[in-house]
Protein backbone atom coordinates (compact mmCIF):
# COMPACT_ATOMS: atom_id res chain seq x y z
CA UNK A 1 0.00 0.00 0.00
CA UNK A 2 2.77 2.51 -0.20
CA UNK A 3 2.57 3.51 -3.61
CA UNK A 4 0.56 6.40 -4.49
CA UNK A 5 -3.19 5.76 -4.96
CA UNK A 6 -4.99 7.27 -7.27
CA UNK A 7 -7.59 8.76 -4.77
CA UNK A 8 -5.16 8.75 -1.88
CA UNK A 9 -5.64 12.02 0.34
CA UNK A 10 -4.21 15.64 -0.55
CA UNK A 11 -1.40 15.92 2.62
CA UNK A 12 -1.83 18.76 4.78
CA UNK A 13 0.56 21.85 4.41
CA UNK A 14 2.32 22.84 7.96
CA UNK A 15 4.13 25.87 8.76
CA UNK A 16 3.04 29.11 8.68
CA UNK A 17 -0.18 29.67 6.80
CA UNK A 18 1.22 31.77 4.19
CA UNK A 19 -0.51 31.44 0.63
CA UNK A 20 2.79 30.01 -2.17
CA UNK A 21 3.34 30.83 -5.33
CA UNK A 22 2.29 28.81 -7.73
CA UNK A 23 4.64 26.28 -8.34
CA UNK A 24 7.08 26.93 -11.42
CA UNK A 25 6.23 23.38 -13.31
CA UNK A 26 2.53 24.46 -13.37
CA UNK A 27 2.89 27.59 -14.38
CA UNK A 28 2.03 27.72 -18.24
CA UNK A 29 1.52 24.15 -18.04
CA UNK A 30 -1.94 22.57 -19.71
CA UNK A 31 -2.53 20.75 -16.52
CA UNK A 32 -3.13 24.36 -14.64
CA UNK A 33 -6.27 25.21 -13.81
CA UNK A 34 -7.90 27.97 -13.32
CA UNK A 35 -10.33 28.06 -10.40
CA UNK A 36 -9.28 26.27 -7.54
CA UNK A 37 -12.77 25.97 -5.34
CA UNK A 38 -11.86 24.62 -1.42
CA UNK A 39 -14.92 23.41 0.33
CA UNK A 40 -14.21 23.07 4.08
CA UNK A 41 -16.13 20.24 5.70
CA UNK A 42 -16.65 19.69 9.22
CA UNK A 43 -20.13 17.28 10.07
CA UNK A 44 -20.99 16.93 6.48
CA UNK A 45 -22.00 13.65 5.60
CA UNK A 46 -25.06 14.30 4.80
CA UNK A 47 -24.18 17.02 1.95
CA UNK A 48 -21.04 15.92 0.45
CA UNK A 49 -22.04 13.66 -1.77
CA UNK A 50 -24.57 16.78 -3.34
CA UNK A 51 -22.37 19.28 -3.28
CA UNK A 52 -19.67 18.01 -4.91
CA UNK A 53 -21.92 16.44 -7.48
CA UNK A 54 -23.85 19.74 -8.21
CA UNK A 55 -20.55 21.77 -8.23
CA UNK A 56 -19.01 19.41 -10.64
CA UNK A 57 -21.79 19.45 -13.54
CA UNK A 58 -21.75 22.51 -13.13
CA UNK A 59 -17.82 23.23 -13.84
CA UNK A 60 -17.69 20.69 -16.03
CA UNK A 61 -19.78 22.42 -18.39
CA UNK A 62 -18.52 26.40 -17.80
CA UNK A 63 -14.59 25.24 -17.72
CA UNK A 64 -13.94 21.62 -18.26
CA UNK A 65 -10.78 20.27 -16.76
CA UNK A 66 -10.01 23.72 -15.82
CA UNK A 67 -10.97 23.78 -12.18
CA UNK A 68 -10.30 21.76 -9.10
CA UNK A 69 -12.58 20.76 -6.22
CA UNK A 70 -10.59 20.66 -2.09
CA UNK A 71 -12.56 19.39 0.12
CA UNK A 72 -11.05 20.17 3.62
CA UNK A 73 -12.19 18.15 6.35
CA UNK A 74 -11.05 18.51 10.06
CA UNK A 75 -11.07 14.48 10.71
CA UNK A 76 -15.25 14.91 10.95
CA UNK A 77 -16.54 12.26 13.20
CA UNK A 78 -19.23 11.03 10.57
CA UNK A 79 -16.65 9.97 8.32
CA UNK A 80 -16.77 13.27 5.93
CA UNK A 81 -13.61 12.70 4.46
CA UNK A 82 -14.14 9.38 3.81
CA UNK A 83 -17.38 9.71 1.70
CA UNK A 84 -15.82 12.69 -0.27
CA UNK A 85 -12.57 10.31 -0.96
CA UNK A 86 -14.89 7.44 -1.94
CA UNK A 87 -16.31 10.06 -4.44
CA UNK A 88 -12.77 10.77 -6.76
CA UNK A 89 -12.94 7.64 -8.97
CA UNK A 90 -16.49 9.12 -9.93
CA UNK A 91 -15.18 12.75 -9.96
CA UNK A 92 -11.29 13.38 -10.85
CA UNK A 93 -11.29 17.10 -10.86
CA UNK A 94 -11.83 16.05 -6.84
CA UNK A 95 -8.91 16.29 -4.15
CA UNK A 96 -9.14 15.22 -0.43
CA UNK A 97 -7.69 16.53 2.89
CA UNK A 98 -7.76 15.58 5.96
CA UNK A 99 -6.85 17.40 8.77
CA UNK A 100 -6.08 15.48 11.86
CA UNK A 101 -3.96 18.13 14.15
CA UNK A 102 -5.63 21.68 13.36
CA UNK A 103 -9.21 22.72 13.42
CA UNK A 104 -11.13 25.57 12.55
CA UNK A 105 -13.04 26.82 9.18
CA UNK A 106 -10.50 29.55 8.45
CA UNK A 107 -7.54 27.88 8.67
CA UNK A 108 -8.86 24.84 6.87
CA UNK A 109 -9.65 27.42 3.86
CA UNK A 110 -5.89 28.47 4.00
CA UNK A 111 -4.61 25.19 4.41
CA UNK A 112 -6.76 24.52 1.28
CA UNK A 113 -5.54 27.38 -0.57
CA UNK A 114 -1.96 25.81 -0.23
CA UNK A 115 -2.29 22.72 -1.66
CA UNK A 116 -4.37 24.38 -4.91
CA UNK A 117 -2.95 24.66 -8.12
CA UNK A 118 -5.20 27.22 -9.24
CA UNK A 119 -4.66 30.47 -10.24
CA UNK A 120 -8.09 31.45 -8.73
CA UNK A 121 -8.62 30.57 -5.38
CA UNK A 122 -12.25 30.36 -3.78
CA UNK A 123 -13.96 29.24 -0.81
CA UNK A 124 -17.64 27.80 -0.43
CA UNK A 125 -19.49 25.80 2.42
CA UNK A 126 -20.53 22.39 2.14
CA UNK A 127 -24.22 22.52 3.18
CA UNK A 128 -25.93 23.92 0.36
CA UNK A 129 -26.94 27.01 1.77
CA UNK A 130 -24.39 28.74 -0.75
CA UNK A 131 -26.21 28.19 -4.06
CA UNK A 132 -24.24 26.95 -6.83
CA UNK A 133 -25.13 28.23 -9.29
CA UNK A 134 -24.05 31.55 -8.17
CA UNK A 135 -20.58 30.52 -8.56
CA UNK A 136 -20.41 30.99 -12.44
CA UNK A 137 -21.43 35.00 -11.75
CA UNK A 138 -18.24 34.63 -9.38
CA UNK A 139 -16.35 33.40 -11.78
CA UNK A 140 -17.49 35.57 -14.57
CA UNK A 141 -16.72 38.84 -12.48
CA UNK A 142 -13.32 37.25 -11.83
CA UNK A 143 -12.61 37.13 -15.49
CA UNK A 144 -14.04 40.64 -16.48
CA UNK A 145 -11.13 42.05 -14.02
CA UNK A 146 -11.83 41.74 -10.29
CA UNK A 147 -9.28 40.81 -7.95
CA UNK A 148 -12.13 39.92 -5.80
CA UNK A 149 -15.75 38.26 -6.16
CA UNK A 150 -18.01 38.07 -3.00
CA UNK A 151 -21.21 36.68 -3.38
CA UNK A 152 -23.24 39.08 -0.99
CA UNK A 153 -26.46 39.01 0.97
CA UNK A 154 -27.21 42.45 1.09
CA UNK A 155 -26.92 43.84 -2.73
CA UNK A 156 -29.28 42.99 -5.33
CA UNK A 157 -30.94 39.94 -5.71
CA UNK A 158 -29.30 38.83 -2.18
CA UNK A 159 -30.88 38.13 1.28
CA UNK A 160 -31.12 35.90 3.95
CA UNK A 161 -34.01 33.99 3.52
CA UNK A 162 -35.88 32.92 6.85
CA UNK A 163 -33.65 34.63 9.39
CA UNK A 164 -34.76 34.99 12.97
CA UNK A 165 -34.81 38.72 13.76
CA UNK A 166 -31.86 38.00 16.51
CA UNK A 167 -29.93 36.55 13.98
CA UNK A 168 -30.48 39.25 11.38
CA UNK A 169 -29.44 41.69 14.47
CA UNK A 170 -26.68 39.85 15.62
CA UNK A 171 -25.09 40.27 11.94
CA UNK A 172 -26.22 43.60 11.19
CA UNK A 173 -24.44 44.60 14.09
CA UNK A 174 -21.46 42.63 13.78
CA UNK A 175 -21.37 44.64 10.69
CA UNK A 176 -21.71 48.17 11.97
CA UNK A 177 -19.03 46.94 15.04
CA UNK A 178 -16.83 46.31 12.03
CA UNK A 179 -17.27 49.51 10.20
CA UNK A 180 -16.02 51.36 13.29
CA UNK A 181 -13.13 49.20 14.28
CA UNK A 182 -11.64 48.76 10.51
CA UNK A 183 -13.68 51.01 8.19
CA UNK A 184 -11.09 50.34 5.29
CA UNK A 185 -11.59 46.69 4.94
CA UNK A 186 -15.52 46.39 6.15
CA UNK A 187 -16.43 49.65 4.44
CA UNK A 188 -15.49 47.78 0.64
CA UNK A 189 -17.80 44.95 0.65
CA UNK A 190 -21.61 45.23 1.71
CA UNK A 191 -21.49 41.56 3.01
CA UNK A 192 -17.71 41.15 5.14
CA UNK A 193 -19.03 38.05 6.64
CA UNK A 194 -19.58 36.39 3.55
CA UNK A 195 -17.99 33.00 3.24
CA UNK A 196 -18.67 32.48 -0.55
CA UNK A 197 -16.19 33.80 -2.45
CA UNK A 198 -13.37 34.34 -5.32
CA UNK A 199 -10.14 35.93 -5.28
CA UNK A 200 -6.81 35.88 -7.50
CA UNK A 201 -3.66 34.08 -5.90
CA UNK A 202 -1.09 37.20 -7.08
CA UNK A 203 -3.90 39.43 -4.33
CA UNK A 204 -2.71 37.01 -1.79
CA UNK A 205 0.73 35.67 -2.61
CA UNK A 206 3.13 35.97 0.29
CA UNK A 207 1.05 36.76 2.68
CA UNK A 208 0.54 34.66 6.29
CA UNK A 209 -3.34 34.75 6.63
CA UNK A 210 -4.27 34.70 10.31
CA UNK A 211 -7.18 31.87 11.17
CA UNK A 212 -8.44 33.49 14.37
CA UNK A 213 -12.22 33.69 13.99
CA UNK A 214 -14.38 32.89 11.22
CA UNK A 215 -14.06 35.32 8.62
CA UNK A 216 -11.52 34.44 6.01
CA UNK A 217 -12.64 37.09 3.63
CA UNK A 218 -12.18 39.87 6.49
CA UNK A 219 -8.34 38.92 6.32
CA UNK A 220 -7.68 38.51 2.36
CA UNK A 221 -9.34 42.27 1.83
CA UNK A 222 -6.89 43.39 5.20
CA UNK A 223 -3.61 42.01 4.48
CA UNK A 224 -4.26 41.03 0.26
CA UNK A 225 -3.39 43.68 -2.21
CA UNK A 226 -7.27 43.79 -3.88
CA UNK A 227 -7.80 46.17 -6.30
CA UNK A 228 -11.37 46.06 -7.97
CA UNK A 229 -14.24 44.21 -5.99
CA UNK A 230 -17.07 42.78 -7.68
CA UNK A 231 -20.53 41.56 -5.26
CA UNK A 232 -23.17 39.12 -6.73
CA UNK A 233 -26.28 38.70 -4.80
CA UNK A 234 -27.26 35.52 -3.34
CA UNK A 235 -29.76 34.42 -0.89
CA UNK A 236 -28.24 32.42 1.92
CA UNK A 237 -30.90 29.31 1.67
CA UNK A 238 -31.83 26.85 5.33
CA UNK A 239 -29.84 24.33 5.98
CA UNK A 240 -31.27 20.72 5.33
CA UNK A 241 -28.94 18.59 6.40
CA UNK A 242 -26.23 18.56 9.30
CA UNK A 243 -26.42 22.00 11.56
CA UNK A 244 -24.79 25.25 11.57
CA UNK A 245 -20.97 25.19 13.53
CA UNK A 246 -21.24 28.70 14.40
CA UNK A 247 -22.05 29.84 18.20
CA UNK A 248 -21.87 32.84 20.37
CA UNK A 249 -17.49 31.93 20.26
CA UNK A 250 -17.78 33.43 17.01
CA UNK A 251 -19.00 36.75 18.03
CA UNK A 252 -16.40 37.08 20.18
CA UNK A 253 -13.68 35.96 18.02
CA UNK A 254 -14.93 37.91 15.34
CA UNK A 255 -14.61 41.34 17.60
CA UNK A 256 -10.92 39.62 18.37
CA UNK A 257 -10.41 39.18 14.98
CA UNK A 258 -11.35 42.94 14.02
CA UNK A 259 -8.90 44.64 16.94
CA UNK A 260 -6.10 42.13 15.57
CA UNK A 261 -6.61 43.43 11.74
CA UNK A 262 -7.27 47.14 12.61
CA UNK A 263 -3.67 46.70 14.80
CA UNK A 264 -1.59 44.68 12.72
CA UNK A 265 -2.05 46.39 9.52
CA UNK A 266 -2.22 50.17 10.83
CA UNK A 267 0.89 52.30 11.47
CA UNK A 268 2.20 50.12 14.16
CA UNK A 269 1.83 47.30 12.62
CA UNK A 270 3.32 48.16 9.03
CA UNK A 271 6.59 49.73 11.15
CA UNK A 272 6.95 46.59 12.86
CA UNK A 273 6.73 44.62 10.37
CA UNK A 274 9.72 47.11 8.29
CA UNK A 275 11.78 46.01 11.38
CA UNK A 276 10.82 42.37 11.71
CA UNK A 277 9.85 43.21 15.31
CA UNK A 278 6.46 41.78 16.55
CA UNK A 279 5.93 45.00 18.39
CA UNK A 280 2.09 44.01 19.30
CA UNK A 281 2.91 40.78 21.00
CA UNK A 282 5.55 42.27 22.62
CA UNK A 283 3.40 44.98 24.72
CA UNK A 284 0.64 42.44 24.99
CA UNK A 285 3.57 39.69 26.19
CA UNK A 286 4.53 42.85 28.63
CA UNK A 287 1.18 43.28 29.59
CA UNK A 288 0.53 39.59 30.61
CA UNK A 289 3.98 39.80 32.78
CA UNK A 290 2.11 42.88 34.70
CA UNK A 291 -0.67 40.57 35.37
CA UNK A 292 1.71 37.73 36.76
CA UNK A 293 3.53 41.00 38.93
CA UNK A 294 0.19 41.58 40.83
CA UNK A 295 -0.38 37.81 40.71
CA UNK A 296 2.86 37.16 42.47
CA UNK A 297 2.43 39.82 45.04
CA UNK A 298 -1.27 38.66 45.96
CA UNK A 299 0.24 35.13 46.48
CA UNK A 300 3.12 36.13 48.53
CA UNK A 301 0.30 38.36 50.97
CA UNK A 302 -1.63 35.61 50.68
CA UNK A 303 0.78 32.77 51.97
CA UNK A 304 3.35 34.89 54.23
CA UNK A 305 1.93 37.94 55.71
CA UNK A 306 1.64 37.35 59.31
CA UNK A 307 -1.83 38.35 59.25
CA UNK A 308 -3.11 35.74 56.84
CA UNK A 309 -1.02 31.93 56.56
CA UNK A 310 2.23 33.70 57.82
CA UNK A 311 3.86 30.80 55.70
CA UNK A 312 7.75 30.84 55.38
CA UNK A 313 8.96 33.30 53.14
CA UNK A 314 11.16 31.38 50.46
CA UNK A 315 8.62 28.80 50.21
CA UNK A 316 5.88 31.40 49.91
CA UNK A 317 7.94 32.84 46.97
CA UNK A 318 8.26 29.71 45.43
CA UNK A 319 4.78 29.14 45.16
CA UNK A 320 3.70 33.10 44.69
CA UNK A 321 6.05 32.26 41.40
CA UNK A 322 4.80 29.44 39.74
CA UNK A 323 1.42 30.50 40.21
CA UNK A 324 2.93 33.63 38.38
CA UNK A 325 3.90 32.00 35.89
CA UNK A 326 0.27 29.75 35.54
CA UNK A 327 -1.14 32.85 34.98
CA UNK A 328 0.92 34.11 32.45
CA UNK A 329 0.76 31.07 30.54
CA UNK A 330 -2.84 31.09 30.26
CA UNK A 331 -3.07 34.53 29.10
CA UNK A 332 -0.08 34.19 26.89
CA UNK A 333 -1.40 30.92 25.12
CA UNK A 334 -5.03 32.58 25.25
CA UNK A 335 -4.20 36.21 23.90
CA UNK A 336 -0.63 36.95 23.25
CA UNK A 337 -0.30 33.88 21.31
CA UNK A 338 -3.88 32.89 20.32
CA UNK A 339 -3.47 32.83 16.22
CA UNK A 340 -0.95 29.79 16.87
CA UNK A 341 -2.25 28.20 19.76
CA UNK A 342 -5.75 28.71 18.25
CA UNK A 343 -5.27 25.83 16.05
CA UNK A 344 -2.93 23.61 18.38
CA UNK A 345 -5.17 22.81 20.81
CA UNK A 346 -4.67 18.80 21.65
CA UNK A 347 -4.01 18.23 25.70
CA UNK A 348 -0.56 17.13 24.94
CA UNK A 349 0.27 20.29 23.09
CA UNK A 350 -0.90 22.28 25.42
CA UNK A 351 0.96 20.89 27.62
CA UNK A 352 4.31 20.82 25.76
CA UNK A 353 4.04 24.49 25.40
CA UNK A 354 3.48 25.14 29.06
CA UNK A 355 6.43 23.30 30.28
CA UNK A 356 8.79 24.85 27.87
CA UNK A 357 7.55 28.43 29.14
CA UNK A 358 7.65 26.67 32.69
CA UNK A 359 11.60 26.13 31.97
CA UNK A 360 12.53 29.68 29.78
CA UNK A 361 10.65 31.37 32.29
CA UNK A 362 13.09 29.90 35.32
CA UNK A 363 15.67 30.35 32.65
CA UNK A 364 14.79 34.11 32.73
CA UNK A 365 14.78 34.64 36.48
CA UNK A 366 18.49 33.55 36.55
CA UNK A 367 19.32 35.64 34.17
CA UNK A 368 17.63 38.22 35.68
CA UNK A 369 19.72 38.01 39.35
CA UNK A 370 22.96 37.38 36.84
CA UNK A 371 22.30 40.57 34.99
CA UNK A 372 21.10 42.67 38.32
CA UNK A 373 24.73 41.64 39.58
CA UNK A 374 26.66 42.12 36.73
CA UNK A 375 25.01 45.83 36.41
CA UNK A 376 24.98 46.98 39.55
CA UNK A 377 28.80 45.83 40.50
CA UNK A 378 30.61 46.29 37.15
CA UNK A 379 27.99 49.91 35.55
CA UNK A 380 25.89 51.17 37.66
CA UNK A 381 25.80 51.19 41.68
CA UNK A 382 22.48 51.56 41.73
CA UNK A 383 20.61 48.79 42.70
CA UNK A 384 16.85 50.06 41.08
CA UNK A 385 17.92 51.22 38.26
CA UNK A 386 20.25 47.80 37.69
CA UNK A 387 17.08 46.22 38.29
CA UNK A 388 15.32 47.84 36.05
CA UNK A 389 17.49 46.81 32.98
CA UNK A 390 17.95 43.03 34.58
CA UNK A 391 14.09 43.24 34.50
CA UNK A 392 14.32 44.41 30.69
CA UNK A 393 16.36 42.10 29.89
CA UNK A 394 14.63 39.06 31.29
CA UNK A 395 11.63 40.30 29.78
CA UNK A 396 13.34 40.47 26.21
CA UNK A 397 14.81 37.09 26.73
CA UNK A 398 11.74 35.60 27.81
CA UNK A 399 9.56 36.94 25.12
CA UNK A 400 11.91 35.91 22.47
CA UNK A 401 13.10 32.61 23.55
CA UNK A 402 9.07 31.50 24.08
CA UNK A 403 8.34 33.21 20.62
CA UNK A 404 10.89 30.60 19.52
CA UNK A 405 9.96 27.82 20.79
CA UNK A 406 7.01 27.76 23.21
CA UNK A 407 4.99 29.17 20.40
CA UNK A 408 6.84 28.64 17.46
CA UNK A 409 4.36 28.30 14.09
CA UNK A 410 6.55 26.14 12.50
CA UNK A 411 5.91 22.66 13.36
CA UNK A 412 9.00 20.09 13.51
CA UNK A 413 7.56 16.18 12.85
N1 LIG B 1 -12.82 22.06 7.99
C1 LIG B 1 -13.69 22.71 8.77
N2 LIG B 1 -13.39 22.94 10.08
N3 LIG B 1 -14.87 23.14 8.26
C2 LIG B 1 -15.73 23.77 9.07
C3 LIG B 1 -15.47 24.04 10.43
C4 LIG B 1 -14.21 23.60 10.95
O1 LIG B 1 -13.89 23.78 12.12
N4 LIG B 1 -16.54 24.70 10.95
C5 LIG B 1 -17.43 24.84 9.95
N5 LIG B 1 -16.95 24.27 8.82
C6 LIG B 1 -17.60 24.20 7.50
C7 LIG B 1 -18.97 23.61 7.53
O2 LIG B 1 -18.95 22.21 7.38
C8 LIG B 1 -19.61 24.31 6.34
O3 LIG B 1 -19.29 23.68 5.13
C9 LIG B 1 -18.98 25.69 6.37
O4 LIG B 1 -17.75 25.52 7.04
C10 LIG B 1 -19.83 26.75 7.05
O5 LIG B 1 -20.14 26.32 8.36
P1 LIG B 1 -21.59 26.48 8.98
O6 LIG B 1 -21.53 25.92 10.34
O7 LIG B 1 -22.63 25.95 8.04
O8 LIG B 1 -21.70 28.05 9.08
P2 LIG B 1 -22.96 28.97 8.90
O9 LIG B 1 -23.88 28.48 7.85
O10 LIG B 1 -23.57 29.23 10.20
O11 LIG B 1 -22.18 30.27 8.43
C11 LIG B 1 -21.99 30.54 7.08
O12 LIG B 1 -22.56 31.73 6.81
C12 LIG B 1 -21.90 32.84 7.35
C13 LIG B 1 -22.63 34.05 6.96
O13 LIG B 1 -23.61 34.29 7.88
C14 LIG B 1 -20.53 30.52 6.63
O14 LIG B 1 -20.48 30.62 5.24
C15 LIG B 1 -19.76 31.65 7.17
O15 LIG B 1 -18.46 31.68 6.56
C16 LIG B 1 -20.49 32.89 6.82
O16 LIG B 1 -19.80 33.95 7.41
MN1 LIG C 1 -24.07 26.81 6.92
Amino acid sequence: MNSIEPNSLLSVPTGALRIPELPRATINADSEPLLSLVIPTYKEAGNIQKIVSVLSNLLDESIPGNYELIVVDDDSPDGTWKIAQSLIIEYPQLRVMRRQNERGLSSAVIRGWQAATGSILGVIDADLQHPPHVLLQLLQAVEEGADLAVASRHVDGGGVSSWSFIRRFLSRGAQLLGLIILPGVLGRVSDPMSGYFMIRRRCIVGQTLNPVGYKILLEAIGRGNVGKIAEVGYVFSERKEGESKVTWKQYVEYIHHLIRLRLSTGKVGQFSQRIGFPIGRFLRFGLVGLSGVFVDMTVLYLLSDPTTLGLPLTRSKIIAGEVAIVNNFLWNDMWTFADVSSHQQQWRQRLKRFLKFNIICLAGLVLNVLVLNLVFNFVIPNRYIANLIAIAVATVWNFWVNLKLSWRVTQVK
